[in-house]
């Protein structure tokens, strides 16, 4: 019995040295992730300033991008001592997770707005990268990536409109659990899942068809996941954004009940969404056309 025990000390104790250094060893991987620079060559997309591409700007930040989910409604960055009482999404504020603020994109003081430059908004929306060339956290980049030439230029253009706020979000920064969790989850570094050098897609026509439904829906795999087919919300595990393919529940529901989901947030089994982890009261700005090409398009999606 004793040497049972024994022996039990010993593979116990070799089990804890393993699964140490094995935290040992992503906590490094991590590092190393949220340490590289990228030495990124910035294409250059036309910015314009005329009414009608701001309000597009403005339309593609609201609606499509939904930028103020973590940016905050005034896009000044999230209201801080808010975010203590309410989770505000893409906000941390704690040394063993690590800090990840949101920025203030005005030019208000704390503000980026006063000194980016065209590039530095296309190196951050486009590529997920800082202008000290390391990767932003969870900002998503990955998907910001697919936005045609034409609607970035709209944005940025529309960003430079914003009148000034000052906020003092500070500088992000991942602690150690965010550095070991960085190793494997991509999402925290969205620059780690770009390929920076690929070619431009061509820019979708607009139109109610599957394609341009396609298009506009980069964001919402964000958390349904590549496909649609469901996955967990990022930044919190616990939430899980069901599959919206044809093999969802979705499969069963007419486009106007999918238009009212998106207008209402109440779906046809009562389910009210909720509107911290599914940004319902943003999409529902998109117009009748935007939401009749995603219903095509997920109407093409056959699921799992
Ligand atoms: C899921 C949350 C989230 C969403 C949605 C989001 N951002 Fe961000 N964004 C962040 C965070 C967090 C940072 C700060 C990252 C850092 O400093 O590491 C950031 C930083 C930025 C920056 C500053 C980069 C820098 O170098 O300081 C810009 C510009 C920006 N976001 C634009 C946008 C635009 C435009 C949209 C919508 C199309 C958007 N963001 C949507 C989370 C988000
Ligand atoms: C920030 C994460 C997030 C994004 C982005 C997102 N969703 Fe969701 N979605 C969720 C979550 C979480 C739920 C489940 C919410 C609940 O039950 O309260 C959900 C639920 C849904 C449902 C209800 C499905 C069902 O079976 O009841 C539909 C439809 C839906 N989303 C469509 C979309 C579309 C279309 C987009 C893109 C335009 C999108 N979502 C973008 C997180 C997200």
């Amino acid at each position: 019995m004793r040497k049972f025990l024994k022996w039990l000390g010993v593979i116990g104790g070799g089990l804890v040295v393993v699964a140490v250094l094995l935290v040992v060893v992503l906590f490094l991987v991590g590092s190393r992730k949220v340490n590289r620079t990228y030495d990124v060559v910035i294409a250059t997309v036309p910015i314009p300033d005329d009414a009608a591409s701001i309000a597009r700007g403005k339309h593609y930040v609201e609606a499509i991008g939904v930028c103020q989910v973590c940016h905050g409604q005034n896009l000044a960055g999230p209201v801080i001592d808010d975010c203590k009482n309410v989770p505000c999404i893409g906000f941390s504020d704690e040394s063993i997770f690590g800090k990840i603020a949101p920025a203030n994109l005005t030019s208000g003081l704390g503000g980026i707005g006063g000194s980016f430059t065209d590039d530095d908004y296309i190196r951050a929306i486009r590529h997920g990268i800082g202008m000290d060339n390391q990767a932003l956290t969870i900002m998503p980049a990955e998907e910001y990536n697919r936005i045609s030439d034409d609607d970035l230029g709209a944005i940025i253009a529309y960003l430079k409109t914003l009148p000034p706020v000052d906020n003092e979000v500070g500088k992000s920064g991942l602690g150690p659990l965010g550095r070991t969790l960085a190793s494997f989850v991509g999402g925290l570094i969205p620059a780690s899942l770009i390929d920076h050098e690929a070619q431009r897609p061509q820019s979708p026509e607009v139109g109610v068809t599957a394609e341009y439904g396609e298009y506009l829906s980069n964001i919402c795999t964000v958390c349904h996941g590549e496909g649609l087919s469901g996955s967990r919300v990022p930044g919190n595990d616990r939430v899980k954004a069901p599959d919206i393919t044809m093999s969802g529940d979705i499969g069963h529901w007419t486009k106007s009940q999918f238009l009212d989901a998106i207008r209402s947030g109440n779906t046809p089994s009562g389910n009210l969404l909720d509107p911290r982890f599914m940004p319902w009261n943003r999409f529902t700005q998109m117009t009748n056309d935007e939401l009749d090409a995603i219903w095509l398009y997920l109407e093409s999606l056959p699921g799992k």
